[in-house]
């Protein structure tokens, strides 16, 4: 792709760089996304049904056995191009942070270490009366499994819908769009709130957005520059444009 030149520039120039991205991100790596419209999660499946806390009271192991095929998915499945080259972009950056929806934790995988994880993780299963992260647990064949610390039904740390976001996450992530040069919108459909206010955060704060995107979304009109197509191929070609130093 011929990137437009000031972009470049400015991406050259920058100190501070704020990254959001969603499941878009790892549609390469087969994870699928939620909304896109044939092979989303939320086409096939019915969220209140999966992924609130009311519905894990009326069916815990319905929404157990869910989740845990989803972990089997995404610990099958390995980081693309796009996480790689969010390494090499924070190898580059003094003042770097990566704010993500996933919870599939490829981020973390491929190497990245300023993660913000705003929606959880599939990986972590915490207790639902308790809200404590548990590690380990008898193995009962009871599905889900119980809490070893008050017998409580275990569930995956996550966020549902309903649920209230993790504060401390949540209010880094507004500081870290609020205090960038330039902000990355990648592979999201900006439709789930707080999240898709943060390129809003940015913008108002003097930030150059970008989105990334197969399609258009409520941002596209919005971003300053607007890069389409998959993110597994145009992050590391912008990576090579911009600091075509060789070490990637
Ligand atoms: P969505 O499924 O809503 O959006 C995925 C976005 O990625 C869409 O805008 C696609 O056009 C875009 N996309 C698909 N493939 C791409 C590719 N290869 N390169 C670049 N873009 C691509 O997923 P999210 O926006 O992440 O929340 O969804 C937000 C939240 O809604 C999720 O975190 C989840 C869901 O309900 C919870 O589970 C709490």
């Amino acid at each position: 792709m011929n990137f437009p030149p000031r972009l470049i520039v400015l991406l050259k120039a920058a100190e501070r760089i704020t990254v959001l991205t969603g499941a878009g991100v790892s549609a390469e790596s087969g994870v699928p996304t939620f909304r896109d419209a044939q092979t989303g999660l939320w086409a096939e499946f019915k969220p209140e049904e999966l992924a609130t806390p009311s519905a894990f009271r009326r069916n815990p192991r319905l929404v157990w056995e869910w989740y845990a095929w989803r972990r089997k998915l995404v610990a099958e499945a390995k980081p693309n191009a796009a996480h790689i080259a969010l390494i090499e972009m924070e190898k580059r950056i003094p003042d770097f942070t990566l704010i993500t929806q996933n919870v599939d934790d490829l981020h973390r995988r491929a190497g990245s270490v300023n993660v913000i994880e705003l929606h959880g993780n599939i990986t972590r299963t915490k207790c639902f009366d308790e809200n404590l992260l548990m590690t380990t647990w008898a193995d009962t064949g009871e599905v889900p499994p119980r809490c070893p610390r008050c017998g409580g039904l275990l569930r995956p740390d996550v966020v549902w819908f309903e649920e209230a976001m993790p504060e401390e996450e949540t209010a880094r992530a507004f500081g870290r769009s609020a205090n960038c040069d330039v902000f990355l919108c990648i592979g999201t459909s900006s439709v789930v709130y707080p999240a898709a206010s943060l390129p809003f955060e940015a913008l108002e704060n003097g930030a150059i957005v970008v989105e990334i995107n197969t399609e258009p979304t409520q941002l596209t009109g919005k971003a300053d520059y607007v890069l389409s197509g998959p993110a597994g191929i145009l992050l590391p070609e912008l990576i090579r444009t911009v600091w075509s130093d060789g070490g990637f």
